[in-house]
């Protein structure tokens, strides 16, 4: 099987509550090459309340972790991105390209506080959406509002909306209640990217990826497996509609 694609990582250094500094970055993307993965998009937290990391800062510290993976010989390529917690200005903030999109893509990795209404978060993702841009919604899975009714992701995914989970999430490392859910929206086909989501180079906030690799291979048979964790990907570096 090809590698992975990881669209949701923190190992980018020193710009949020994920890796702290290089050295960590760097035992992170080790960690990543052995659970089969090639490709991580990093996606920073910008939120509106904080001093985040701009665009090129986080270029410019991309092409610095690229040229060390070369060094060490390790095979992984990097893209920017960022996780977007939503707010009322950042359509704004998008559109003067303040924040990264995935991949230079119009895919927006969006974020929603676990207890937001499903009417708030309806509404800022038609915002995003009538101004040009395809939403991912990350780690649904911790939505409230989406998981206590599936119709809930099913009509956002009809609006233009992608749905990311965390591999954790669906092989039980936040617990059974995630687990549960997770694996209940992932048997509806309700969802279209994975990613890591890790922010530390060891506990349980580690990249990993094979264990859910081998459970969707399991459960929803190789063809399944392989367009969530690689195949649906493409289209975002195509920068085309899945
Ligand atoms: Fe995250």
């Amino acid at each position: 099987m090809p590698r992975y694609t990881d669209i949701h990582s923190h190992i980018l250094y020193g710009v949020d509550d994920g890796s702290k500094d290089m050295e960590c970055s760097l035992r992170m993307l080790k960690a990543a090459e052995k659970e089969n993965i090639g490709r991580i998009i990093l996606t920073p937290h910008q939120k509106p309340d904080r001093h985040c990391v701009s665009v090129e800062g986080t270029y410019k510290r991309i092409a610095v972790l690229q040229d060390t993976l070369r060094q060490n010989h390790i095979d992984i390529k990097l893209y920017p991105g960022s996780e977007l917690l939503y707010h009322s200005e950042l359509t704004e903030r998008l559109e003067a390209q303040k924040v990264c999109t995935m991949a230079g893509s119009h895919y927006a990795l969006t974020e929603f506080l676990p207890n937001e209404d499903m009417q708030y978060i309806r509404n800022g993702l038609y915002d995003l959406i009538c101004a040009g841009y395809w939403p991912i919604i990350a780690h649904a899975e911790r939505c409230h509002a989406l998981v206590k009714d599936l119709d809930n992701i099913d009509e956002l995914i009809q609006m233009g909306c992608y749905i990311q989970m965390n591999a954790g999430s669906l092989t039980g490392d936040w617990g059974f209640g995630l687990k549960h859910a997770s694996r209940k929206i992932m048997k509806e086909g309700l969802v279209h990217f994975l990613g890591t989501d890790a922010h530390s180079d060891k506990g349980k906030r580690v990249p990993k990826m094979e264990n859910c690799a081998k459970w969707l291979d399991k459960k929803l048979g190789s063809q399944a497996a392989a367009k969530l964790l690689y195949q649906n990907a493409e289209a975002i570096f195509a920068d085309e509609e899945l």
